[in-house]
């Protein structure tokens, strides 16, 4: 596949998750709750996460923000159901290192989230794509701590 046809399919699943978010909405009692706000815009993301035994089983958000924000937390909410908290917070790590243009394992199967590497040559978006799963890791670190 070309570099322009690759770049349209990402395009179109980034755009796919902005007007179809998956995960929206707020859980109920029991679940942790993160607000952040994208300190360069001052949009924010409202988490909400169940935990069971170590494990994400739910996760939902809420907020205002720009396609790559919100595609981002509807991507970011999908890939962590059913992980182990450590498992969610290392994908957080190769988020992170995606976004930065550092090396990360590329041979895992990233899924939906791969349509966001592009972001990674506009540093002025990298806040929007990173704000959801930096509420997702503050909330994780917060639970892990507590326990
Ligand atoms: Fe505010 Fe992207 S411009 S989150």
């Amino acid at each position: 596949m070309s570099f322009n046809n690759l770049d349209t399919l990402y395009r179109q699943v980034i755009m796919d998750h902005y007007k179809n978010p998956r995960n929206k909405g707020v859980l109920e009692d029991g679940s942790l709750t993160v607000n952040l706000n994208n300190p360069t815009c001052g949009d924010r993301i409202h988490l909400t996460m169940k935990v069971e035994d170590g494990k994400v089983i739910d996760a939902k958000f809420e907020g205002e923000g720009c396609s790559i924000s919100l595609s981002s937390a509807s991507m970011m909410t999908q890939a962590i159901k059913g992980k182990k908290i450590e498992e969610a917070i290392k994908l957080s790590k190769i988020f992170s290192n995606m976004m930065q243009g550092k090396e990360y394992d590329e041979d895992l199967d990233l899924g939906d989230i791969e349509a966001l590497q592009g972001v990674s040559k506009f540093p002025s978006r990298i806040k929007c794509a990173t704000l959801a799963w930096k509420a997702m890791e503050k909330g994780l670190m917060e639970q892990e701590q507590n326990k």
